[in-house]
Order: C-alpha cells, then structure tokens, then sequence
C-alpha cells in the first residue's frame, strides 16, 4: 500500500494507521497463499476467524476508528473496508483454487478407494456339520442336538458299558464335583454324542433316523491329533427290519456326498460296546492314488472316518424297545477329522486357536 500523508510513523514510534493496515494485509495474504490444497475446510475456516471474522483482525481495525483523531478517522476507515474487502474476494478465490484440485471443500472425496467392510463367516468345523447334517437330511435324517454335561447313567451305562468294565477306559473324562446319593460322581462331559441315541429313544417312537452333531470331552494329553475337546456326529436309524445292508448304503451315499462321487468305501470289523457287529468305515483316499508319500493317506491309500454298526440288542432294551421287534444301526465320526482330511489340515489345534489367518481361508 502506498504511504499516506497521514503517516506518522516516527523512529520507534506508534505504527501509523496506514502501517497497521499494511501489517494485518501481509500476514493475511501470506498465510492464505500458505493454505495448501491438502488442507483441510478447518484450515480455510480458522483463516477467515482469524482475518475477516466476528473478532478477526480487519473487524479488529474497523472497531478502533473511534480511538483515532478525528481527522484520520475516515481514512482509515476507508482503508480498513478496503481490506476487507480485499480479503474476502481472496478467501473467496484461494478456496475456488483449492476445490479445483480436491473436490468442494469439506465434501467427500469419492475417488478414494471405499474400505471393504470385513464379513463374517461360519468356522470351519461349523461349514462342516452343516455339510455331514446336510447329506444326511437329503436321506431323511432329521437334526437333534443334546445335552454336554450328562449324566453317567447314559453316556456309559445305556451304551452298554457298566461300571467297573474295562470299556469305560476307552473313554477318559472330566467329571463334576458332584456325588449322588451313594457318593458316586454321576455327572460328566460327555465323552462322545452316543447317549443321545438313548436320549432320542427314550423319547420317541419308531421309526428313528436322526443325526446328533455335538462337542464332547475326553481327558487326554492335546497333540497335533488330539484335544481335550472336539465334535462329533452320531448318526442313528432305528426301525423294523433294518438291516446291516442299510448301514451300508447309506453310510456309503454320505461318503459320496461329503468326500466326492467317485469315493469307495471299506468296512473293517472293530470293537464299541454299544454295537453288534461294529466296524469301522474307511474311504478310498481322494488325494493320491497310492502314492506312498501322499501327506493325507500317508501312502495307505485309505482313511478310516467313523465308527459304526448295529445297534446292540441291550441298549435297544435299555431305552424301553424291544430287540426282537427292531433293529438299527449307528455311527459315530470325528468333526475335525473329516474336515482336516477334506482341506488337508494338518493339525487340529488350528481350528481353535482363532488365529484369522488360518479361519479366513474358509
Ligand atoms: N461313540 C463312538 C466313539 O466315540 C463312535 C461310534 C458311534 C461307534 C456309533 C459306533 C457307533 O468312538
């Protein structure tokens, strides 16, 4: 601005009015052309505060005319409008200037990329009940699911495994701090979902076709195999004449369904107390053709997934059905087996680490 004549300005003295205008003017310029475009609408809203708001500087100026001698009074006046309006016509144009280059301050950026909200998914062992009920609700079985603190009298006893019979050590587990009336610990874990076969006769007539998915609990040391906990899934069909051929059918039309079409199966005799004949039902391995170092197989060729068989005449009894009129058969299978040999897992403690690296894959 050029100097006026009404400039005072001495050595050391008072700045004249002209000067305090010219000072307000420089610093308000300066720190607008220092507004860059990454700024934000605050940047360009504090800038008009301090200049040209209710208590900016420039209103500052235009309040003190009253204290100035009267004759210098409509000169700085003059100059302090003209600053004002100096400023707001470059606000108005640094903000024009910033928008152009990032969109209407204060608006939503719409080329920045979006954040892909994170979805929810059922865990694996979940995604693999699902698969095992569903092959066996396409051949009419209907889905239960029971208790897991239970009562010693069906996880052992209705199963055909008395007290005091080697069988029971089969199955370790943890039992309540609790003692019935004869101070025997009566409540535990549940060491497989085979008492819900009692459970389910018990409290319903034939014909049975359920499946029982489930946790259950065994007392032993965890390995890259084992846990202390784990599902399983109990398969029941109870009916006039059903017969061993029926067992195998549809055990064979499950593999099918869960392990792929081309699966053969294998029926080796084994031992449960609660069945008769028992056997245990091996799958063709879908990985290898007997590749001596298949890491699924482990060069067997074959994987054992469940336990079966008829279902024993006395624990047909024990639940109030008469083993002369009915027949049935019943399997048993590990959850995370199945699903550690479908995605070839390699140890069981992954599904229950919660370590999203590995769930995510699911
Ligand atoms: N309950 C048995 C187990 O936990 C599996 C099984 C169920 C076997 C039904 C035969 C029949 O090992």
């Amino acid at each position: 601005m050029a100097d006026s004549v009404n400039s005072t300005t001495g050595d050391g003295a008072e700045p004249s009015p002209d000067d305090r205008i010219a000072a307000v003017r420089d610093g308000a310029l300066a720190a607008l052309a220092a507004l860059s475009a990454a700024e934000t609408a605050d940047g360009l809203q504090e800038w008009r505060n301090r200049y040209i708001g209710r208590s900016g500087e420039v209103t500052l100026l235009l309040r003190s005319v009253g204290s100035l001698p009267p004759e210098q009074r409509a000169g700085f006046g003059q100059g302090a409008n003209r600053l004002k309006n100096e400023l707001e016509a470059a606000f108005d144009q640094r903000e024009a200037e910033i928008s152009a280059t990032t969109g209407p301050v204060g608006a939503i950026d719409v080329s920045l990329p979006g954040r892909t909200p994170a979805k929810g998914r059922l865990h694996p062992i979940t995604q693999t009940i699902r698969e095992i009920t569903d092959a066996f609700a396409a051949m009419g079985f209907q889905t239960f699911e029971g208790p897991e603190v239970e009562l010693e009298r069906y996880n052992f006893d209705a199963m055909n495994i008395p007290s005091d019979h080697p069988a029971r050590e089969m199955f370790d587990t943890f039992w309540l701090d609790r003692v019935d009336e004869e101070g025997d610990r009566s409540i535990l874990l549940r060491t497989h979902t085979s008492p819900m076969q009692a459970r389910i006769m018990e409290t319903h007539e034939p014909p049975i076709r359920v499946v029982v998915p489930g946790r259950c609990y065994r007392y032993e040391a965890t390995d890259a195999s084992h846990d202390w906990h784990f599902n399983q899934v109990e398969v029941m069909a109870v009916d006039e004449n059903i017969t061993f051929a029926d067992l195998k059918g549809t055990l064979y039309e499950f593999a099918r369904r869960v392990f792929g079409p081309e699966r053969k199966v294998r029926f080796r005799c084994d031992f449960f107390p609660f069945v008769e004949p028992g056997v245990d039902l091996a799958i063709d391995c879908f990985n290898c053709d007997g590749d001596p170092a298949c890491r699924i197989c482990r060069g067997s060729g074959w994987l054992e997934i469940l336990g079966a068989g008829m279902v024993h005449p006395r624990v047909l009894r024990y639940s109030g059905y008469d083993p002369e009129r009915y027949t049935g058969f019943a399997a048993g299978m590990g959850v995370e087996r199945v699903a550690m040999l479908k995605h070839g897992i390699d140890d069981i403690r992954h599904f229950y680490t919660n370590d999203m690296r590995f769930l995510s894959q699911f």
